[in-house]
């Protein structure tokens, strides 16, 4: 099938479905529910990292890129499930973490032990003649981002976690050692590659201080050499395959390096991640911070990357949710009055445009962020040093525990709601992290009494069979509408124009003329009724679609 019309699924192991009753999701879990991910009609599954890692970041700080962690199962489960899925057509895309390592991996010990060879892994400096850290850079997760090289009076950097330290990609060695863990990979059948933060990788080889008022990460992120080493990783790996599917998860990039790492003439990626569209319900682009969603700039932003990558002939992931984000029904849908419609209008939102759809597990039965009332529930290493950070900062606990409790990575992370039994069906133990919803919001209701999954079938299936969602150029439709985020697709003589109402309030939109002739393709609305001005339920999405011959 062609990458336009694939659409991607997002396993979070952790958190899928228990076998062994140890309370943590595993490889034969997601076996038992092949099934129901062949009914949803997905292309490809992207797992987070399974592999062995201490689990400091829930498996983003590998120890060893060619072992399955043993909590997750063996080598023959994961080849077991490649088989299977792919007896039904379905890929796997494996999470590559390649801008660092743990420190319990064998370079980063073979370093701290003194080996010469592995040293040149990792970004070892000085201290500031005056004993200051080598840098003022600031770790993603809170803190310095330096931390002492064992006994020595060294420091190693470290982007994210102590425990996760960040590779020198200067070093033709590291970029040659990726390119063999994707070789190792591949040669076990798996074509579809997820790059972790891939665009931090292009460091400076002289680390200096980020000036004041300046954010240590405009130093080191989206830089020309990314596309230099993807190119490379690209020929010496993935490239091979015709038929592989590649994402970069890309921080703060543009447009312009976007089109770049997907324009199939680069040869570099098939398509990026970006965040700025999740970012809009941030107080000055502060994520520890509580506000709702700026819908006229979420319109911007979505029909400006939208615009740009057709342009230029690049290619999106499209995505609301991922297991780094709290779930989006939570920050621009109605969790409560409204979870069934507003469910369905984010979904079409994504799934009508130019790119390639990606549902993180649980969003095609409506799942919400967990509702708890302490931060004794929250387990995610970047939740509590956010908590500790605000409550230093002035914060009464109260205050601080509200803004976690909106932000907190966990939100996504919670078991999948397979029945409504007080364990979710998900284990026979104790689930590491704790759902609270699954009597409302579950699999079996859904699938029984339901809309919202049928809804998602309904989607992929349009991508699959309609050539201009897969293909269309996109277009803007009008910006200024105060409710409604609209866009157009087209193909050759065929124009479909698809309406979301962002709200619970009806409201009404004048239809171009060429419209008002069209056939409804889809609507999460029942006896929709196409007229000049159209009137849009709370929450309702249509799609329009019309022959210009
Ligand atoms: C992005 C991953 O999605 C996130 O979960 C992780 O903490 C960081 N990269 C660091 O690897
Ligand atoms: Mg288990």
């Amino acid at each position: 099938m062609k990458l336009s019309q694939q659409v991607i699924y997002q396993i979070y192991p952790k958190s899928f479905y228990d076998s062994d009753g140890d309370g943590i999701g595993d490889l034969r879990g997601i076996i038992e529910k092949i099934p129901y991910l062949q009914k949803l009609n997905v292309d490809m599954i992207w797992f987070n990292p399974f592999f062995v890692s201490p689990q400091n970041d829930n498996g983003y700080d590998i120890a060893d890129y060619y072992r399955i962690d043993p909590t997750f199962g063996t080598m023959s489960d994961f080849e077991e499930l490649v088989a299977k899925l792919k007896a039904i057509g379905i890929g796997v895309m494996l999470d590559m973490v390649f801008n660092h390592t743990s420190t319990e991996h064998v370079w980063f010990q073979k370093a701290l032990a003194g080996d010469r060879k592995y040293q040149k892994f990792y970004y070892l400096r000085h201290a500031k003649p005056d004993g200051s850290l080598p840098t003022n850079w600031e770790s993603k997760f809170g803190g310095p981002a330096w931390s002492p090289f064992g006994e020595s009076d060294l420091y190693y950097l470290h982007l994210y976690d102590p425990t996760q330290a960040d590779l020198d990609w200067h070093n033709p060695a590291v970029r040659a050692a990726c390119a063999e863990v994707v070789n190792y990979w591949r040669q076990k059948g798996v074509k579809g590659f997820r790059f972790d933060v891939i665009n931090v990788t292009g460091k400076a080889a002289q680390l200096v201080d980020a000036p004041k008022g300046v954010a240590s990460k405009t130093l080191y992120t989206d830089t020309p050499i990314v596309q230099d080493y993807l190119k490379e990783l690209n020929a010496a790996s993935f490239g091979q395959d015709p038929d592989s599917v590649t994402v970069g998860e890309m921080s703060s990039t543009t447009i312009k390096n976007s089109i770049g790492y997907t324009n199939p003439d680069n040869h570099e990626l098939s398509m990026v991640f970006n965040f700025h569209h999740l970012k809009t319900d941030y107080v000055d682009g502060r994520k520890w911070s509580r506000m709702s969603f700026d819908f006229p700039r979420l319109k911007h932003l979505l029909d400006g990357w939208a615009t740009g990558m057709n342009a230029g002939n690049g290619w999106q992931a499209l995505f609301w949710n991922n297991h780094d984000q709290p779930r989006a029904l939570n920050r621009f849908g109605d969790p409560g009055r409204y979870r069934v419609k507003s469910a369905e209008m984010l979904a079409t939102v994504i799934h009508l445009m130019r790119g390639t759809p990606f549902i993180y597990m649980g969003e095609e039965i409506g799942m919400t962020d967990p509702d708890y009332d302490s931060m004794a529930d929250y387990v995610d290493i970047e939740a509590l040093n956010a908590y500790r950070a605000l409550v230093r900062s002035g914060y009464s606990h109260a205050d601080a525990f509200t803004i976690v409790k909106t932000k907190a990575r966990d939100n996504s992370r919670t078991p999948m709601q397979w029945d409504a039994s007080p364990k979710a069906g998900f284990t026979t133990g104790r689930p590491w992290l704790r759902p609270t919803n699954q009597a409302k919001i579950n699999v079996v209701q859904e699938l029984a009494h339901g809309e919202i999954f049928k809804y998602y079938q309904q989607l992929i299936k349009l991508r699959k069979t309609l050539p201009i969602v897969a293909d269309g150029d996109y277009r803007t439709w009008r910006l200024d509408d105060d409710q409604v985020f609209g866009y157009w697709r087209q193909l050759g003589s065929q124009q479909l124009l698809v309406l979301n109402n962002f709200y619970a309030t009806t409201t009404t939109v004048d239809l171009p003329a060429e419209m008002v002739t069209a056939k409804v393709l889809l609507s999460n609305y029942d006896a929709v009724k196409v007229q000049p001005k159209m009137v849009l339920q709370p929450y309702q999405s249509v799609a329009l679609l019309v022959n210009k011959n």
